[in-house]
């Protein structure tokens, strides 16, 4: 039997309608895709008022009336025609958009699905006029347009099936309101659903519409992003780590003010978060990109989420670079930072220099409050980084140099001074606010895996001979990656020769990790040797490089259970305010936390 689909049919030119529907199953998936198109209308005639009402979660009723520059009688059938625009009218214009919107499409679809009248007096003419089915007739109003959509694919019930509830199609609909209020924060939008004004946004600047938009997490600890060349620019703001989340909400990031979805700008933002979140967590963040538009197509997909990049690679470089600086300061870093002037910072060679953040105007917590105060807590003994604490833990040759009265002069300790250890792993601080506590092994590993990086960058690995060679055994499978791998363990700056058929000597160990490395040197030889195997020779010292220096900076961090003194303890937190990061582990675990004194009080129940 023949199938009916297969037999020979006539070839007809579709009617107008049945294109425009067709188009319209791209463009306009639900009412949120309208509340798009007609918003972007608006911000591209100028307005800088617009006022949205929605009904049944758009579903049955959408309207949106604007102040900006109106459509004259004359073009009001024009407007509703596919491949009608006033927005680019040749080639060149294609290769250059500025505008919202360019291909003349959004009205012709969004009317052939749903029941649309367009409203609109523009700034020279005496009334409004209104189109509906067709006919021009007056109408009353004032300078702008407003359009109503209503009922939704009544022509095209298939789509409608859809459609999810009311509730789900509103917050679909208020997703794309906030992004267009947080690129354009120069528009007034109101927003009234089912009656109720349940968004109201005054007129601003891109500081304080963020503010009303993102979250308060976000709000309280975020970095500022602005960097800018001659061809692009970066600005914008992006979460710590800390307030990083399971799900992918609240990233925004616009192109030349349109929200877009792009791969290349994503996969930078992951790089540059890429040790700091824990787990799969996702970070936060709201940036502008400016490009000149013959930079970026924008021609590539129907709803325009999508961009290509004539220079992608160095859009992705230049993107990630700016987003890895902002959050690379640590908290603890930034709070010195806040608290000293540039002049201060300069005289006292602190390294924090980042974007200023809002963060610390609302975090009392860490703002570090008088030094003398506390000066005189700071007894001599504990004070002075011992020489016996020097061979137990590798710490930072800089501050070891200086006698700690003049440091603790110089630089605020957001970290405090140390009291004790505790659990084998934890050191217990007390700072102006309250008491800290850190988590000594993974805090040190950080502190270790950027001293690793910042070397590595900077001159490659220095070697120095142990004092002892240390001899360890290994498996046949590492023994025979060290034979095939010797240049490559050198130039990670470990010395190993063999000197049994199982067992290998490490001679030397770079220099800026603790001389007295011992057992966990062999454990460090071992685990780098399973990195190699794991990852392949080519790709340890490029892309694995990380991996394998993360490695290496746990073998060499200071061990749980280990007993430090107080001299050692006050040295990792100075350390920890010194390096970037030191917020989180090298698995984005954070590193310390505080209890202010006011949380203390609060277990007892004692009123302040
Ligand atoms: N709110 C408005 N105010 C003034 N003119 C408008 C408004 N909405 C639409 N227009 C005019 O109608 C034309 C058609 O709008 P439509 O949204 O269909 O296409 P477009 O914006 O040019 O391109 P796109 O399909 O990419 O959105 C626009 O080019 C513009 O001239
Ligand atoms: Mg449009």
């Amino acid at each position: 039997m023949q199938n009916q689909n297969s037999s020979k049919r006539e070839i007809r030119e579709l009617s107008d309608q049945l294109i425009s529907q067709i188009a319209a199953g791209e463009v306009i998936e639900r009412p949120a895709s309208v509340v798009k198109e007609l918003l972007e209308n608006s911000i591209d005639a100028g307005a800088n008022r617009i006022e949205l009402r929605l009904e049944g979660g758009g579903i049955k009723r959408i309207v949106v009336v604007d102040n900006g520059h109106g459509i004259s009688k004359e073009e009001l059938p024009l407007a509703l025609k596919r491949h009608a625009t006033s927005k680019i009218s040749n080639l060149f214009d294609l290769e250059s958009v500025g505008s919202l919107g360019f291909r003349g499409e959004a009205l012709a679809s969004i009317s052939s699905v749903s029941d649309l009248t367009l409203t609109s007096r523009t700034v020279g003419e005496k009334q409004a006029w209104t189109i509906d089915e067709g006919e021009i007739k007056p109408a009353s109003g004032v300078q702008g347009t407003r359009i109503e959509v209503s009922d939704l694919f009544y022509k095209t019930p298939a789509r409608r099936k859809f459609l999810k509830s009311e509730a789900t199609e509103l917050a679909h609909c208020m997703g794309v309101i906030e992004r267009l209020a947080i690129s354009h924060p120069d528009v007034e939008i109101v927003v009234i659903a089912s009656g109720r004004t349940i968004l109201s946004l005054p007129r601003s600047d891109h500081f304080d519409r963020m503010e009303r938009m993102m979250p308060k997490s976000f709000i309280e600890a975020h970095r500022t992003v602005s960097v800018e060349t001659t061809s692009v620019r970066l600005y914008g703001w992006v979460g710590l780590p800390m307030v990083a989340q399971p799900r992918a909400n609240h990233q925004y990031f616009f192109v030349n003010g349109r929200f877009v979805r792009d791969k290349v700008l994503s996969h930078a933002i992951r790089q540059a978060y890429q040790d700091v979140l824990y787990g799969s967590n996702q970070p936060m963040y709201c940036l502008f990109l400016e490009i000149d538009p013959r930079q970026v197509d924008v021609n590539v997909h129907p709803t325009k989420i999508e961009v290509r990049f004539r220079e992608s690679q160095a859009v992705h470089q230049f993107v990630f670079h700016a987003v890895e600086e902002a959050i690379a300061q640590s908290v603890v870093c930034e709070s010195v930072r806040e608290e000293f002037s540039q002049n201060d910072l300069e005289k006292n060679n602190v390294k924090c220099v980042t974007a200023p953040s809002y963060y610390q105007q609302k975090s009392s917590a860490l703002v570090y409050q008088g030094v003398d105060q506390y000066l005189d807590f700071v007894s001599p003994k504990s004070a002075i980084v011992s020489d016996e604490g020097k061979n137990r833990v590798s710490i930072d040759s800089e501050l070891d140099q200086q006698p700690q009265k003049t440091i603790a002069k110089q630089i605020p300790q957001p970290l405090g001074r140390a009291v004790g250890q505790v659990l084998g792993n934890f050191i217990i601080a007390e700072n102006s606010s309250g008491v800290v506590l850190v988590d000594m092994h993974a805090a040190h590993e950080r502190i270790i895996y950027e001293r690793l990086k910042r070397s590595w960058d900077e001159r490659g690995f220095v070697k120095q001979n142990l004092l002892i060679p240390y001899v360890f055994s290994v498996t046949a499978t590492q023994m025979a990656t060290y034979e095939e791998n010797k240049n490559e363990l050198s130039r990670l700056g470990l010395e190993v020769t063999a000197v049994s058929v199982n067992q290998l000597s490490l001679r030397a160990a770079p220099q800026i990790l603790d001389q007295q490395i011992g057992d966990s040197g062999a454990e460090l030889v071992r685990d780098v040797l399973d990195d190699i195997q794991k990852y392949g020779s080519s790709a340890i010292l490029t892309e694995k490089r990380n991996e394998v220096l993360a490695t290496m900076a746990c073998h060499a961090a200071v061990r749980v259970n280990r007993v430090l003194t107080v001299a050692e303890m006050d040295a990792i937190l100075r350390q920890m305010e010194e390096t970037d990061r030191a917020d989180q582990c090298n698995h984005g675990r954070p590193t310390w936390v505080e209890i202010s004194a006011k949380e203390l009080d609060s277990f007892f129940m004692r009123g302040r």
